[in-house]
């Protein structure tokens, strides 16, 4: 790899969604704990822990004996999402960080982890969680292509079919990463909405997700299931906060791309003036959720139920879809944990479970079974790793 060789340059690597999940799962596991006991601090692993699998016994939800499923979670698709003939992007924002001016990741990025056969330092861990994300995609979406945007300066080593890197001027410090992330989807979406104003025919729906999620069914379903939304969101049941930031999708018409950036324009605004103290981490997700619900007709009560809705904010027609099935990730602390739901689309590997994804992926292409992958993270997904 090309780093390797360029030792003078020691780049860093800062995954936007590598470590700003960490913090917040950090946050929450302390106001978890903070209500429930003291403090103790779980030790993270470096391989594999295989707990009980949760939700034994619900008829909707994964049933596993040890790596094994019992169901088959992978049915064949009747939608026919392919012969549509529109295409789904999947954009992420990942960034390489010049070591130089953060030193006290310098010295932390020689740690050397190894997952597998493979051994990994700070950047390359980055790398590969990166790596994975579009295996999964490659896997799940042969159709769909991933664009990653990222700044300018850095010079991200990323050769694969169906994969683009996408410039967009910034300011990528880390205090403002969030900030930033939310400024560059708007741009991107802007450059997307000139290319339909010259007259492109061919329409690509764009999915915008953290990088650190694997697609394990198909998502361009939602497109044809719910034929009217302009942008799509994931919720969850918690009141602080109930939206996740970390998959928005974006119907590219150009009625659909000029009211999602429209929307995130407006999150921009209020993240900027209300919650700029929590920038390296919650506030986009704060300003999100303070932008739906300050619509007066929104009722936060149907976030208490995993069930898919549609309401108009802002002029946006917004389509809520449940976290249990679009950014499945198992609570941390002590949250309510029922299982897995047997059509689940996406996880994510929020917090300390960046090793579980890279083992995720060396698991399924041993078993070749999305499936039993499924109970692997199942049984695993609750455990903290060392990276
Ligand atoms: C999942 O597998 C279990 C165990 O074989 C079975 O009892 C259950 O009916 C299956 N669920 C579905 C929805 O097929
Ligand atoms: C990293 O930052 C230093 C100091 O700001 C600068 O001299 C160097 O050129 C930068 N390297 C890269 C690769 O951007």
């Amino acid at each position: 790899m090309r780093f390797c060789t360029e030792r003078r340059r020691f780049l860093f690597f800062l995954p936007l969604v590598f470590f700003l999940p960490n913090l917040l799962s950090l946050l929450e596991l302390h106001h978890d704990l903070a209500s429930t006991q003291p403090d103790k601090r779980s030790k993270k692993f470096d391989h594999l822990i295989l707990g009980p699998a949760t939700g034994q016994g619900l008829s909707d939800r994964l049933q596993c004996s040890g790596t094994k499923a019992l169901n088959n979670t992978h049915l064949p698709d009747t939608s026919n999402s392919a012969d549509s003939g529109d295409s789904i992007h999947f954009v992420t924002v990942f960034t390489i960080y010049n070591a130089s001016q953060d030193s006290k990741v310098i010295g932390r990025s020689t740690d050397v982890v190894k997952v597998g056969d493979a051994s990994y330092n700070k950047v390359e861990r980055s790398m590969a969680v990166l790596n994975v994300f579009i295996n999964f995609i490659q896997v799940s979406m042969p159709q769909s292509n991933v664009v990653i945007l990222t700044d300018p300066a850095s010079d991200l080593p990323v050769r694969r079919n169906r994969v683009a890197v996408f410039p967009i001027q910034g300011e990528y410090s880390r205090d403002t990463l969030m900030l930033q992330r939310i400024r560059s989807y708007i741009s991107f979406l802007d450059a997307k909405l000139d290319e339909q104003r010259q007259g492109t025919t061919h329409i690509n729906h764009y999915i915008f997700t953290d990088s650190d999620m694997a697609v394990v069914g198909d998502l361009g379903e939602i497109f044809h299931k719910h034929p009217k939304f302009h942008l799509a969101l994931t919720f969850r049941n918690n009141k602080a906060q109930p939206l996740n930031s970390g998959f928005i999708a974006v119907r590219g018409t150009e009625d659909g791309i000029r009211r999602a950036k429209t929307f995130l324009e407006e999150v921009l605004k209020i993240y900027s003036s209300r919650f700029m103290k929590a920038s390296r981490m919650l506030g986009d997700q704060l300003a999100l959720a303070w932008v739906v619900r300050s619509n007066p007709s929104f009722d936060a009560r149907k976030f208490s139920k995993p069930e898919t809705f549609v309401e108009e904010i802002n002029g946006a027609s917004v389509l809520f879809l449940p976290c249990a099935l679009y950014n499945w990730t198992p609570p941390e602390g002590a949250g309510q944990f029922h299982g897995m739901p047997l059509n689940v689309k996406v996880v994510h590997f929020k917090g300390s479970r960046k090793r579980l994804m890279l083992e995720s992926w060396n698991f399924f292409q041993s078993s070749s079974s999305i499936s039993d992958m499924l109970c692997l993270i199942l049984s695993s997904g609750r455990t903290k790793y060392d990276f």
